[in-house]
């Protein structure tokens, strides 16, 4: 199973997708059912809460933390799957290419921090399909959250080696 949610990482990142990318993530649960399988937004704030301990272990994407607004993110992050989920939320925060597209992210630091989320889903005892839900909604998210290179930054400031 994790390798189909990889193969649904990869498909959604695929350059033959040319269509623009989401701005943010639909609901994908409007019964609400998603919602109470993550236990209710305190169940969301578990989860995310533990993501962070998880991703402040992770020496792979840790350092892109460092300087961002920890209660705020967590907030957003909060707020976003509630809304995906069927919670009733309204995302307030900015689009996931204005927030990520500055900070360089690879295909490998967004399966990473997949990693990180999936293992604090099991260490809530999300259901597994819930699980599967919730990350097939966010897959194509990765085609405004990796960096792609574009011709503008190119002109602007050469090549990023990263
Ligand atoms: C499905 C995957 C992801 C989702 C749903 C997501 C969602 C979000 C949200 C909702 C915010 C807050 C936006 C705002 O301030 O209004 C945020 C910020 C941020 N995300 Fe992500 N993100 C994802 C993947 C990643 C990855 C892979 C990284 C790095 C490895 C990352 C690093 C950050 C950082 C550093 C911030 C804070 C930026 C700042 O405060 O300037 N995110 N993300």
């Amino acid at each position: 199973m994790r390798l189909f949610i990889a193969a649904c990482l990869a498909f959604a990142t695929s350059p033959v997708l040319a269509a623009p990318p989401p701005a943010n993530a639909p609901v994908v649960s409007a019964d609400g059912s998603l919602f109470r399988a993550f236990g209710g937004h305190d169940g969301l704030v578990r989860v995310v809460d533990d993501l962070f301990v998880y991703v402040d272990a992770d020496t792979r994407i840790n350092g892109f933390f460092e300087k961002a607004k920890r209660t705020h993110t967590k907030a957003m992050l909060v707020e976003q799957f509630c809304q995906v989920t069927g919670g009733g939320c309204v995302y307030s925060g900015k689009d996931m290419g204005a927030s990520h597209h500055e900070l360089g992210i690879t295909q490998a630091d967004f399966n990473a921090l997949v990693e990180d989320l999936q293992k604090a889903m099991d260490q809530n005892k999300v259901p597994f399909t819930a699980q599967n839900r919730l990350l097939a909604a966010l897959a194509p998210q990765s085609r405004a959250i990796v960096y792609h290179q574009t011709a503008a930054d190119l002109a602007t400031s050469g090549p990023v080696s990263k």
